[in-house]
């Protein structure tokens, strides 16, 4: 019988916004090149480690959620563990998720899943990994995965995994739309690439928020463009499409205002988050793991 090994971890994986995304253009690596403004906001997933006797699972409240190696918690897990080399089967604990942010939603679930079970497992596992080898590791699971260990607001450049602390937004009260339907980020981007090769720019907008993927997700589905012009009308500062959608949100100085919009658009089929912006202090205590005690 496998012995268990390891203590109860619990971590917050928080959800970002895209406050600007400009596409540069094609990389020879196949990635883009990109220049975009991330944004912490208090929406988020929660993870739970308990070691257990027998092989490493994953669970999640959200059935839609694969749970084996697919998951990028699973590769997190797999390349914390072999850091440690501790042999070729992964240590026994459970991982759930228990998961609030809308997935291929443009808001960073995933990735800020996969970049909280690095840190987690790690305590966890008791497995040293040092800032180095922890952002390689991150970088590894995907392009936006990086940021999601510092939080806050910041800037990402090259795949966006390149990352530049900023001064902290103006903190606001932001609304976020989730369409009934999502949008693969492999496809955004490769409607991009169609619409570039057509010569089709995206036109400039009145908005300091502007999202190079937002025309051509648009052309495809209209509605992200109903939502973002709802939200401007409900008393948004500013509204868009967050990364590759189908999310958008508005961020909102006055928090009855927010509220107000949140409750006008809070009817299916649409889901509806009134959250906040978190900057990079308070994500940095938000986002930390931190033990449980042992169960009874
Ligand atoms: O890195 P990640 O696996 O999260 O990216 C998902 C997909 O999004 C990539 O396979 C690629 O098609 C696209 N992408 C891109 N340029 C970026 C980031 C993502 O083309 N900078």
């Amino acid at each position: 019988m496998t012995r268990v090994a390891g203590q109860r971890v619990r971590v917050r994986a928080l959800a970002k916004i895209n406050l600007s995304l400009r596409v540069l253009g094609l990389r020879a690596d196949g990635y883009h090149e990109l220049r975009t403004e991330f944004q912490s906001i208090a929406l988020h997933d929660t993870l739970t480690c308990e070691p257990v006797r027998g092989p490493f699972a994953i669970a999640c409240s959200d059935p839609a959620c694969p749970t084996d190696e697919s998951n990028l918690v699973w590769r997190a897990a797999d390349l914390v563990w072999r850091h440690a080399r501790r042999g070729r089967t992964l240590g026994g604990m459970r991982v759930e998720i228990r998961k609030r942010i809308p997935m291929q939603a443009g808001l960073g679930g995933g990735s800020s899943d996969a970049a909280a079970a690095l840190r987690a497992l790690a305590l966890a596992w008791r497995i040293d990994v040092n800032t180095r080898a922890l952002a390689a590791m991150a970088r590894e699971l995907g392009a936006d995965v990086p940021y999601f260990l510092e939080g806050g607001t910041a800037l990402g450049v090259e795949r966006g995994d390149r990352l530049f602390a900023l001064l902290d937004a103006p903190p606001s009260h932001v609304v976020v739309v989730v369409p009934p339907f999502g949008v693969g980020t492999r496809d955004a981007f490769a409607w991009w690439d169609r619409a570039r090769r057509r010569h089709q720019t995206t036109p400039e907008t009145e908005d300091d928020l502007r999202n190079d993927l937002e025309a051509p997700v648009i052309a495809r589905h209209p509605e992200i463009a109903r939502l973002i012009g709802r939200l401007r009308r409900l008393g948004a500062r500013s509204a868009a499409m967050s990364g590759s959608g189908s999310a958008v949100f508005g961020l909102f100085d006055k928090a009855t205002v927010a509220h107000q919009a949140a409750d006008s658009l809070g009817r299916a089929p649409y889901s509806v988050f009134l959250t906040q912006t978190v900057n990079r202090r308070r994500y940095e205590r938000l986002a930390s793991p931190h033990r449980l005690s042992p169960r009874a």
